[in-house]
């Protein structure tokens, strides 16, 4: 598999063949609220028990030698839940920063988060800075959270920035190519997915990540987010090893 080494983009016409561990993995952490109701308890719990989940996932990538792990931890439509159940994911944010973050750097993890900023409040926009800026350094695994998320608002604000620099005539309309799109999303520097998996049974994207899942593979997992351990982290990652990619090219055999 070939990337330049700027944007991670693939080039289609060398980039034959799959298999292997994939160099970066993007989950839609979905089921909390139907765990949660299967068990006669509150969503609430459903979400504390995904953050549980989320570190054994945490663990595993890195064991298994995954480079990138983007995580769709609050959606910029998450809004428009009951108060109380937006609150409580926003303590649970706060929480996983303030008891996690220092044992993710001792791990060598590096943390970027991706969404939009403007209007979060300040306390939760320092912890994301906080992460950023502590985990800056470290070359282990890089541990994405989409934040406040959405990939059409992400591709907007992308689209306003670059039309700015083309009216400031910094930039050339014909300079506008598929690597400066990625280089002005939230994501420049960083690899596409070569792996999207969304858990609970649900066949969508949901507004996550759509540029940049161009040419992932996607993996839909029965399992309930909470319930998401190793093996079920395992089967993706085994099912992944048996695709082939193609990029729109063709097989080393032909076809
Ligand atoms: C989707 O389940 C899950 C979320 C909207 C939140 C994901 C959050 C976590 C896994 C915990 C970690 C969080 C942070 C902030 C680090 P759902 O509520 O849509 O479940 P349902 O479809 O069964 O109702």
């Amino acid at each position: 598999m070939t990337r330049s080494p700027d944007t991670g983009f693939h080039d289609p016409g060398l980039a034959l063949g799959g298999g292997g561990v994939p160099r970066h993995v993007a989950i839609i952490m979905d089921g909390n609220g139907r765990w949660a109701k299967a068990r006669g308890l509150p969503r609430t719990d459903g979400h504390r028990h995904g953050l549980d989940a989320l570190r054994g996932v945490i663990r595993h990538a890195g064991e298994r030698g995954i480079d990138y792990l983007t995580v769709f931890s609050f959606s910029s439509e998450n809004w428009s839940r009951p108060p109380a159940e937006v609150s409580f994911l926003m303590g649970l944010l706060r929480r996983f920063v303030q008891r996690d973050l220092s044992e993710l750097h001792q791990a060598n993890v590096r943390v970027r988060i991706i969404g939009e900023r403007e209007g979060l409040e300040p306390g939760i926009r320092g912890l994301l800075e906080e992460s950023e800026t502590l985990t800056r350094n470290n070359s282990g695994l890089t541990l994405i959270v989409a934040f406040n998320y959405g990939a059409r608002d992400e591709l907007v604000r992308a689209m306003r920035r670059i039309a700015g620099e083309v009216a400031a005539g910094t930039l050339a309309p014909e300079a506008v190519t598929d690597q400066l799109v990625s280089s002005r999303l939230d994501t420049a520097g960083i690899p596409d997915p070569d792996l999207i998996i969304r858990t609970s049974g649900e066949l969508r994207l949901s507004n996550f990540l759509l540029w940049q899942a161009a040419y992932a593979e996607f993996f839909f997992s029965p399992v309930l987010w909470p319930d998401f351990d190793a093996a079920a982290f395992d089967a993706a990652l085994s099912a992944y090893a048996a695709r082939e990619r193609r990029f729109g090219g063709l097989t080393a055999a032909g076809r």
